[in-house]
């Protein structure tokens, strides 16, 4: 495999360079046709590794692309999810060159250059090494493992219509267990293996005051002005120690025990060198946690977005009427994310003083999830990066949430094995995304060696 890689690395950069051309921002409807060009890419590339069916499967939003390589009844069956739907690039001018035309250049981390593009890393990259692992397996007459592909395009705008097929086609999605790179390892030097994800609560707050915006002279001192009173709200939803003070918030989360907080710290973390990439003085968080474990294992909330009034040019003396803020909790097992949504919205309408009106409304959620590390599936990934990296991976929980994951679970009974190979400094979301040649190749030689292992410790 690794000569396979090696001979044809500059197609693969230059394929993937191709993917990350196309601009699929699933959230904006502008860009619905190029969604679907992205998911029409992926199938054809599908079809072009050895997929002998490939299928673009029709959604009341962006379509699922599907496609199979079934070598015999008697061997395992790999279920690959992702997505090739990307977040907005927004804001473009932060971008050191534009988000959907790709360029190779070295970083700090990345010596050997990484490709800059929205959707590098999250998770066209990621996507891409998967297909490039079939490429490669099957040329080489090596697969030795049933191969399915799920990879939708709206992972970024919560897989509401990709809940509604996997509920639909689960015969057709039997597998023995799910792969997913979607996720981070610690470092280049250190490899990492998710065994958890946090979930999510995610809602938009509108604080209204006066029936209309007034003169802030006139009317001010004597008016609550709803900014000042979103801000009073949001402040009070943490105290001192960075605890959030909803009522209950915290009744289902389990606590780790020290046995299991030490074996988590068993990964080097370098407060210093997180605080010098972020430009940041110091870091802040909930008392008692240590940055990677207020980062995976305890729940957050966060302001993601606030607005009202007057942001344009100049000074405009104006005392609003209204004010908004969106704001997501990150939940972990076992916070159930509707349940948090209503203790968020109870309590947010009850502190609200009499000056003002708070519709609270809710957005997606997501459950939180922890996979098993002693299953086959995450054993031949640990194996699968052992003989990739030349060093066993540490398991670790991620921060981030992909909601669909506790679905599987639920509706086909299937763990998922979190084998992702960006870092977090990848800046996904962010301006200036992009992805390690190196996390590229390696991936496709780990992906491939995970079927290997898959296969020999399953039939066992
Ligand atoms: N790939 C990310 C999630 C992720 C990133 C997990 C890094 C672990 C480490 C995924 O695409 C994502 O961005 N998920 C969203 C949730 C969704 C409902 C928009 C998130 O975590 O904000
Ligand atoms: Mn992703
Ligand atoms: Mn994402």
């Amino acid at each position: 495999m690794q000569s396979y890689i090696n001979q044809h690395k500059d197609r693969f950069i230059a394929e993937l360079s191709d993917l990350l051309r196309i601009p699929s921002v699933s959230a904006d409807s502008r860009h619905k046709e190029d969604v679907r060009r992205a998911a029409e890419f992926i199938r054809g590339k599908l079809r072009q590794a050895g997929a002998d069916h490939t299928e673009l499967c029709e959604t009341a939003g962006h379509p699922i692309v599907y496609g199979e390589k079934m070598i015999g009844p008697d061997r395992p069956t790999v279920l690959v999810y992702g997505h090739y739907d990307v977040q907005p690039a927004d804001p473009v001018n932060l971008w050191e060159t534009p988000p959907f035309e790709p360029v190779i250049r070295q970083t700090r981390l990345h010596p050997d250059g990484a490709i800059f593009a929205r959707g590098a890393c999250d998770d066209k990259g990621q996507v891409y090494a998967h297909i490039k692992a079939l490429e490669g397996l099957v040329a080489a007459g090596n697969l030795s493992c049933n191969v399915k592909f799920m990879i939708e395009g709206e992972e970024e705008v919560g897989s509401d219509n990709l809940g509604i097929f996997v509920r639909e086609n689960k015969e057709k999605l039997k597998a023995d267990v799910i792969l997913i790179s979607d996720t981070s390892i610690l470092s280049n030097d250190t490899p990492s293996l998710e065994s958890g994800l946090r979930g999510l609560s995610y809602v938009e707050v509108e604080v209204t005051g006066p029936n209309r915006d007034l003169h802030s002279g006139v009317y001010g001192g004597g008016v609550a002005n709803p900014i000042n009173v979103l801000c009073e709200m949001i402040a009070s939803l943490k105290d001192a120690d960075g605890h959030i003070t909803i009522p209950g918030f915290y009744d289902e989360v389990v606590e780790l025990s020290r046995a299991e907080r030490d074996e988590l710290a068993k990964a080097s973390f370098d407060q210093e060198a997180y605080n010098q990439d972020l430009e940041i003085g110091d870091v802040a968080g909930e008392k008692g946690y240590t940055t990677p474990e207020r980062t995976s294992i305890r729940p957050t909330l966060d302001v993601n977005g606030i607005w009202g009034g007057y942001t344009g040019e100049g000074a405009k003396t104006v005392l609003p009427s209204k004010a908004c803020a969106k704001i997501s909790m990150r939940l972990v097992p076992q916070q159930h994310p509707d349940q948090i949504t209503e203790l968020f919205k109870n309590h947010f309408q009850s502190i609200a003083p009499a000056t003002v009106k708070v519709v609270v409304k809710p957005h997606h959620g997501g459950h939180p999830v922890v996979t098993p590390t002693d299953s086959v599936g995450f054993r031949a990934a640990s194996q699968a990066f052992e003989e990739a990296w030349g060093k066993k991976p540490i398991p670790t929980r991620g921060g981030g949430s992909i909601p669909i994951v506790a679905l599987f679970e639920k509706e086909l009974g299937l763990k998922s094995v979190l084998m992702g190979f960006g870092l977090d400094s990848d800046a996904i979301h962010s301006p200036n995304e992009h992805f390690g040649i190196f996390n590229y190749l390696k991936g496709i030689e780990t992906i491939a060696l995970f079927y290997k292992h898959f296969a020999d410790l399953q039939v066992k």
